[in-house]
């Protein structure tokens, strides 16, 4: 009965089919007090890094307030174009996966006051901060 009444943390992963995001999930998992959600697009992503007790939802994080109906109790954001060569061909998908999407997670999470984790690349502060303005992912 005690055990029913239990609430879980939950966890919400952007990216979490990518490499960092599947490893994390691989780490969350192992606390059973976690419910771990993903939220990916699977742009660069793979089902084959699904990990098992984790839920996987498909999507852009864009649209997170209508496929995240939950408040969770933190999110990773992960989830984003990750390629920086590969950038300088795709710089509106650059702007609409990192700049939009973030937006939509970043507003996400400060409407329902959730802590949010974000693992931006360190390459804008390459060449001596120079690197900020030298690709469309920096
Ligand atoms: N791998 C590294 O060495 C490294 C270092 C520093 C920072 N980072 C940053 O960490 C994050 C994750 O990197 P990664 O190496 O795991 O990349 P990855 O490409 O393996 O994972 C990114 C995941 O996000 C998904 N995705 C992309 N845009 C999305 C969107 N708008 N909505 C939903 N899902 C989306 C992709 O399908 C993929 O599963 C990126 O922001 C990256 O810039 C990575």
């Amino acid at each position: 009965m005690a055990e029913a009444m239990f609430m879980k943390k939950i966890i919400l992963v952007t990216g979490g089919a990518g490499f960092i995001g599947s490893n994390l999930i691989e780490r969350l998992v192992k606390d059973e007090n976690n419910k771990i959600i993903s939220l990916d697009n699977y742009f660069t992503g793979k089902k084959e890094n699904h990990i098992e007790g984790a839920e996987y939802r498909e999507g852009h994080t864009k649209d997170i307030e209508k496929l995240v109906p939950e408040t969770p109790d933190l999110v990773y954001h992960l989830g984003e174009y990750s390629r920086v060569e590969k950038s300088f061909d795709d710089v509106a998908l650059v702007w609409d996966l990192n700049k939009i999407g973030t937006f939509s997670v970043l507003e996400f999470c400060r409407k329902r006051n959730v802590k949010i984790i974000y693992a931006g690349s360190s390459t804008k502060f390459g060449d001596g901060g120079l690197g900020r303005d030298q690709s469309p992912y920096a």
